[in-house]
């Protein structure tokens, strides 16, 4: 019979994860209008083992679905690639039901265990390259620093040609009624989740990301099972592509322009440089109100556009407070292959010209040194100095 709650994948490896479609946030920053899925795998075997677990807001389904699986038989590991509560925060409702089930993790991961769920026995640890024989299944275990936490590692099955990924591959966006990439559209709302999930969560260790993809190139992958996500089985070079591609911050020949506009103003001088971008030849050209557009959003645009076009308003002498804020998430972010573009609007004290200047020098930024400033609203021949600066920006994209 069919199972009723969970998905069988292949050799007696089960799909048991949950869909989360209340929590507005991922880690309480990044929207989820398309929710998000933590993915949970069972291998029954000789011995019954768990790999990754889900958030605890969604653990009643989660345990209905290891009961369904298990079938009345004991859990007898329970392997944990990443430890943040997206994947752990279930731990304890799972060891209530299965106290015997043994942890099979990273030192790393041992003092995480403890510190987040007083958890300290009955813990096996492992170290990157280990092979370890659990019944009659063979995992070998490679550390993956910083892709996603520091403790983060990936198992591989080399008999199944299985890679276990933790959050390395996985995308935002519930897994509605499908689990694998051959069930889905994929260059629909799952190229764009896996998009913005990797910019947002991975981005700013890309360089670790890069060398993380470089040793899993090694290995034999058939199947990738990641942490969120669908579950690649026909496809997982497209995949480690596009994850690959990401990393490198592979940039397209486009344009941002990110303002933020009390009165409209600035808002004005935005669509002013817009123009000009198309005039300069660009067809890629997208506007961006800071004020409505979560930096979820604004972040994502950034790595994948080559050009980013800064403009911002004056507020106190300073800059508009959520394009500061901005600001300090592109220099997490580490971004390497922009180019970049500011203006201001002088208000009644100027200012976010200043800071945006101090900024971009600061971080040595590869910036025009055209930075139109305006008081007020701009007048004709001001509108045509922002048209000029915009194509100027399209031309130094489309390299002319
Ligand atoms: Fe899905 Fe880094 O947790």
């Amino acid at each position: 019979m069919e199972n009723l709650l969970s998905v069988p994948i292949k050799d007696d490896i089960y799909y048991v994860g949950t869909n989360d479609r209340t929590t507005p946030l991922f880690e309480g920053m990044w929207p989820l209008p398309h929710g998000i899925a933590y993915n949970s795998f069972i291998i029954k075997g000789e011995k019954n083992i768990i790999v990754d677990l889900v958030r605890v807001n969604t653990v009643s389904v989660y345990l209905d679905k290891i009961k369904e699986i298990l079938d009345g038989e004991d859990l007898d590991y329970i392997i944990i690639n990443h430890m943040e509560p997206d994947h752990t925060s279930s731990i304890k409702a799972v060891l209530d039901i299965y106290p015997n089930a043994k942890l099979i993790t990273n030192k790393k991961a041992v003092a995480l265990l403890e510190s987040y769920y007083d958890i300290d026995d009955n813990i096996e640890v492992v170290k990157d390259g280990d092979t370890l024989k659990l019944g009659d299944r063979e995992f070998t275990f490679y550390m993956t620093p910083m892709v996603h936490w520091p403790e983060s590692m990936v198992t591989y099955e080399a008999a199944t040609k299985t890679l276990f990924s933790q959050d390395i591959f996985g995308g935002f966006g519930t897994l509605d009624g499908a689990i694998f990439d051959d069930q889905i559209e994929f260059t629909k709302r799952y190229l764009e989740e896996s998009t913005r999930y990797f910019i947002n969560i991975v981005g700013k260790y890309s360089q670790q990301a890069l060398k993380a993809l470089g040793r899993l190139a090694a290995l034999d992958i058939e199947l990738i099972c990641p942490v969120h996500g669908p579950v690649w089985r026909d496809n997982p070079k497209r995949i480690i592509d596009l994850y690959t591609s990401l990393a490198k911050q592979e940039t397209i020949d486009g344009c941002v322009v990110i303002y933020g506009s009390m009165y409209g103003n600035t808002e004005q001088m935005a669509e002013a440089v817009a123009k000009g971008l198309v005039k300069g030849g660009l067809k890629d050209v997208k506007i961006r109100d800071i004020t409505k557009t979560s930096n979820s959003y604004l972040l994502s645009d950034i790595w994948r556009y080559k050009g980013v076009i800064l403009g911002s308003c004056s507020y106190d002498n300073n800059l508009f407070p959520p394009m500061d804020y901005l600001l300090s998430e592109i220099s997490h972010q580490r971004m390497k292959n922009n180019y970049w573009g500011i203006f201001g609007s002088y208000s009644w004290s100027g200012g976010a010209l200043k800071t945006l200047k101090k900024y971009m020098e600061d971080g040595k930024y590869d910036v025009l040194e055209t930075q139109p400033e305006i008081k007020g609203s701009a007048n004709d021949e001001e509108i045509e100095t922002l048209i000029a600066f915009g194509e100027e920006m399209a031309a130094k994209i489309l390299n002319k």
